[in-house]
C-alpha cells in the first residue's frame, strides 16, 4: 500500500474531523471523554502562547483519497531547539501497517528542513501508555525525568511523562 503525506489546511477540516472521531478510544483514555467535533481546529491551529502559526506543522497521511492519519507538532517549544509533538493518530483499521512511523518520518523531515532543531519531545499520558509507549520507544524516544500530574476531564488523576528523542 502506498501512503501519501500532505500538509493539512482548513480545506481538510471535514476529513480531519472524521479521523478524530474515529479514534479507537484515544480521547477517552487521555481526556476521559469522547472526542470533540471541533477538535480538528485545534489540531490545525492550537499552539503555545507567543508562537506564530508558522511554528505549527500539521500533516496528514492519505491512503488513496482517505485520510488515515494525522500528526501535529510545534517548533520552538518549550525551547527554541525543540520540536514538540502533539497528536499522532492513525485510524484503528489502518494501524500496524507503518502509518504511524511514516507520519513521524514526515515530521522529522520537516523539522530538519529548518536549522537548529536538536530534540523531539512529547508527553505520554499514563492511561494511554499501553497503546503509545511501545510505539514511541520503538521510534527511539526515551523517558526524561520530567513528569507532571494530569487531571482528565472525568476527574481521573494520572501522570503525563515527558519523552525525548535526540536528532
Ligand atoms: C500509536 C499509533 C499512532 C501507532 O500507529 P501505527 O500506524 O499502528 O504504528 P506503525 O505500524 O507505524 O508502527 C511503527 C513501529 O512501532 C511498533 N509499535 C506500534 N505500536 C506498538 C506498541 N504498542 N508496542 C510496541 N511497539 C509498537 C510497530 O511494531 C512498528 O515497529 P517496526 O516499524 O520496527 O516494525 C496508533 O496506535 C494510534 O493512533 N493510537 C491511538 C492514538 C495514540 O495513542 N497516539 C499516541 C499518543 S499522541
Amino acid at each position: 500500500m502506498t501512503f501519501r503525506v500532505s500538509d493539512l489546511t482548513s480545506d481538510d477540516l471535514e476529513a480531519l474531523t472524521g479521523l478524530i472521531m474515529d479514534d479507537g478510544g484515544y480521547s477517552m483514555r487521555v481526556f476521559g471523554r469522547p472526542p470533540k467535533a471541533d477538535a480538528a481546529r485545534d489540531v490545525l491551529h492550537a499552539r503555545p502562547p507567543g508562537l506564530g502559526q508558522d511554528s505549527k506543522t500539521t500533516i496528514g497521511l492519505w491512503d488513496d483519497h482517505r485520510l488515515i492519519g494525522v500528526a501535529d507538532a510545534v517548533r520552538g517549544y518549550p525551547r527554541p531547539e525543540v520540536m514538540y509533538v502533539g497528536l499522532l493518530q492513525v485510524v484503528p483499521d489502518s494501524q500496524g501497517r507503518g502509518a504511524g512511523r511514516t507520519l513521524h518520518e514526515a515530521l522529522f523531515d520537516r523539522a530538519m528542513s529548518t536549522p537548529g532543531i536538536t530534540t523531539f519531545r512529547l508527553s505520554i499520558v499514563a492511561t494511554n501508555a499501553d497503546v503509545a509507549e511501545g510505539f514511541w520507544r520503538r521510534l527511539g524516544y526515551e523517558p526524561t525525568r520530567e513528569a507532571k500530574e494530569w487531571v482528565r476531564e472525568d476527574g481521573v488523576v494520572t501522570t503525563a511523562h515527558v519523552y525525548e528523542l535526540a536528532v
